[in-house]
């Protein structure tokens, strides 16, 4: 059941990250980089090795393209240190505040402020009744200054903007930047490729940290698509990408991005926080062990292999298996700390 594609496992531009075990001998494991650019879900119940095998991926696919690490916890750098990679960045990025398409950020104000059709509604007006690059300053003294006409409007704008002030008030403008940044997370031109750590854990609300999150990527699909040739290719990596999987956003960009040479690799623990359509567009998965029975259950309905059922709750740390379009079958495979 388990063996790999010799074409794989041979192709020029591989990335290595563990090896497999054949007729007793072992032989190095990876997947072509083309792979990493059709979405790769990274999956595993908690402890699993699934940050660990993230970091693991980043130092080899780092040849082939930028790697930015949305790093929610503050976990890579020490990781990176400890598996002995260097030349990583740190960015202490912040939330752009300027769009040049606002109704994406309506929208994705609407996903984490979750809001009702009456405050969309409002967000929508003044998207009607404003020109040119707008920001959520713009937005905030909109609504300051709109003259209400009946009772639920007065009460919409209160609520609304008592929202709105949760994440953009005098303590948290400085996490905010006011001009479009021409190179947003220090994307450069093709070549000199790096690892970037995207810090999330500075922004300490988490509305404002998912707002980070959505409005950073949305700045990279902005900037992808006027540079797509002049970057080269982009792996973005988003652990627990449960905290984001559930919005408009993100739905579009796994169906989208690609497009653009923009390969996702999302990290999480259980496939029900995620949803079908991002499991539907991973067309890789790299299953660490996984203890609930309902996770288990969809993670074989999407592998295709029943013989799984007994197995996955019995990994070990750092045991995954390993699904591909380019692989013949599901591979059992070691993630080796030692990858160089
Ligand atoms: N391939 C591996 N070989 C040996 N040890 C590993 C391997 N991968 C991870 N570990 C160890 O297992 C522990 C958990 O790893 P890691 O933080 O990567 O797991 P995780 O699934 O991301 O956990 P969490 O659910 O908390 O995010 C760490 O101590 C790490 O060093
Ligand atoms: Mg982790």
């Amino acid at each position: 059941m388990v063996v790999n594609d010799d074409v794989s496992m041979y192709s020029k531009e591989l990335v290595r990250f563990g090896y497999v075990c054949l007729n007793g001998f072992e032989s190095v494991f990876g997947l072509p980089v083309e792979d990493f650019k059709r979405h790769v879900l990274i999956i595993g119940s908690t402890g699993s090795g699934k940050t660990t095998t993230a970091a693991i991926i980043a130092s080899q696919i780092v040849r082939y393209g930028h790697v930015l690490i949305f790093d929610w916890n503050d976990e890579y750098l020490t990781i990176f240190k400890s598996l002995g990679v260097g030349g990583v960045v740190v960015d202490d990025v912040k939330v752009p505040l300027r769009f040049k398409d606002f109704e994406e950020l309506i929208s994705i104000l609407n996903d984490v402020l979750e809001l009702s059709d009456a405050q969309t509604y409002l967000l929508y007006r003044f998207l009607d009744e404003s020109d040119g690059d707008l920001t959520l300053y713009d937005l905030v003294n909109y609504l300051e200054g709109l003259q209400v006409e009946s009772k639920w409007m007065a009460e919409t704008k209160t609520a609304l903007l008592r929202k709105l002030k949760l994440i953009y008030n005098s303590k948290t403008v400085g996490l905010y930047q006011d001009l479009h940044p021409l190179r947003p997370l220090g994307l450069t031109e093709h070549g000199g490729y790096k690892i970037r750590i995207t810090s999330l854990n500075r922004f300490k609300d988490f509305k404002l940290r998912r707002l980070a999150a959505l409005t950073l990527l949305k700045l990279i699909e902005d900037f992808k698509e006027v540079n797509a040739d002049e970057l080269g290719n982009v792996f973005i990596f988003i652990d627990e990408a449960h905290h984001i999987a559930n919005s408009s956003l993100m739905s579009r960009l796994v169906a989208e991005i690609r497009k653009l040479g923009v390969g996702l690799i999302l990290i999480t623990q259980s496939p029900s926080t995620i949803g079908n359509e991002i499991l539907a567009n991973c067309n890789v998965k790299i299953v660490h062990t996984l203890k609930s029975n309902s996770d288990i259950e969809v993670i074989i309905k999407s592998l295709g292999v029943n013989e799984l059922r007994e197995v996955l709750p019995r990994l070990n740390v750092g045991e995954v298996f390993v699904d591909s379009p380019t692989l013949k079958y599901v591979a059992r495979v070691k993630i080796d700390l030692n990858t160089r």
